[in-house]
């Protein structure tokens, strides 16, 4: 009896620390879980804040940038916002398109996949294609972890309440046309211990190639990728593309890693933005390529290392 009862005891005991520990066990894990979740959604927006801010600069574009400093950095407060001029004829645009609000203000009613269409076959919650000018064709080639995390920042962006002109084009869109239904699921963002493929991603998703291949009015040479040449003169600034080939005579084929990243970091220090070049100031984004991680940066070095070498000597700011 004495024995049964102390067997009991124990049976009961032992049973209450089970329960006891798995019910610890379980609010632990259900804690753990909100931690993970709460820490991943953190994780995917600042994911996006930096591919959004400083890989495919889609806050460049999408704000108020001031023209008077060095390669003219956005307007704090008007981030994404929409721009503060439109793209004319002086940047091969057939007609003017300027890049509209996308913070929540006026993308409130889209969902998820609205917002995914639009950066990756560029077609708008209206069912309009957009200018190639946005780079969705780029985009299009972006991990689905990537598109997700940039949708979930630019939902976190600040309201702004400010409406673009819509656009004027010339030709019809219907000459350009959607980019055709891809599956994002098929791309993949490389491993970075696989540098030059690594570093073609990031190239690619950061639309280099768009002004840095040579462009005119029939469109972009593209047997002179990275060539550069194009010349922008605008009102305020005229600049020619530079040539990022690994050509040593004309391109930056004598550049080490170390002066690549430095070139990065010194163009998008405080002390360079503030200097007010006038006309001979830049259309390259510096001030947010300029904050990509060392990794990134060198992986696109090493990636440009790699494509063909082009003769083809740049002045940047023609008289
Ligand atoms: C080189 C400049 C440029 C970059 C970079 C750029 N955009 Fe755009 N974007 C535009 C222009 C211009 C339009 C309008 C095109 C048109 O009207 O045909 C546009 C349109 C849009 C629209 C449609 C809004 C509407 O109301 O129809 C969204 C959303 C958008 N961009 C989001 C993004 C995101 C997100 C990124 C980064 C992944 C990005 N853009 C990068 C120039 C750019
Ligand atoms: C909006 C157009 C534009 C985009 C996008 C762009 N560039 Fe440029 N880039 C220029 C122009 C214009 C110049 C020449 C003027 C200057 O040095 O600022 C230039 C200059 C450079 C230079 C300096 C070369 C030299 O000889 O001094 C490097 C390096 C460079 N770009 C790399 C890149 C990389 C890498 C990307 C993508 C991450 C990129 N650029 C995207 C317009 C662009």
């Amino acid at each position: 009896m004495k024995k049964s009862f102390i067997v009991a005891a124990l049976f009961l005991f032992a049973g209450t620390t089970v329960y006891i520990t798995s019910c610890q066990n379980k609010s632990q894990k259900q804690s753990q879980n909100q931690i993970s979740k709460e820490d991943s959604a953190k994780n995917l927006i600042a994911r996006g804040e930096y591919l959004a801010n400083h890989v495919t600069v889609c806050i460049d574009c999408h704000s108020i940038r001031d023209t008077g400093r060095f390669s003219m950095p956005i307007v704090p407060g008007t981030e994404g916002g929409g721009a503060g001029f439109p793209f004319t004829k002086t940047e091969f645009i057939p007609g003017v398109v300027m890049p509209p609000n996308i913070t929540p203000t006026a993308l409130k009613d889209w969902s998820d996949e609205d917002i995914i269409k639009v950066i990756t076959r560029g077609i708008n919650k209206k069912g309009d294609t957009l200018f190639p000018i946005m780079p969705y064709h780029s985009y299009s080639k972006l991990a689905k972890s990537d598109v997700l995390a940039i949708v979930a920042y630019i939902r976190t962006l600040k309201p702004v309440e400010h409406q673009t002109m819509p656009r004027k084009l010339d030709i019809p869109m219907s000459l350009l046309g959607p980019l055709p239904d891809g599956n994002l699921d098929n791309n993949k963002i490389p491993d970075p211990s696989d540098i030059v493929a690594y570093g073609s991603y990031l190239t690619t998703v950061a639309a280099c190639a768009d002004c840095h291949t040579p462009r005119g009015p029939q469109g972009f040479d593209f047997s002179k990728m990275f060539a550069g040449g194009t010349l922008f003169d605008n009102p305020v600034f005229k600049v020619a593309v530079a040539n990022i080939t690994p050509d040593s005579a004309t391109g930056i084929g004598n550049w080490t890693e170390a002066m690549f990243v430095e070139k990065f970091r010194e163009n998008a220090s405080e002390k360079m933005l503030n200097t007010r070049p006038g006309r001979d100031n830049t259309f390259m984004p510096w001030s947010m390529y300029g904050k990509m991680k060392d990794e990134d940066l060198k992986a696109i070095y090493a990636f440009l290392r790699t494509v063909k070498p082009i003769n083809n000597r740049v002045v940047k700011h023609p008289k």
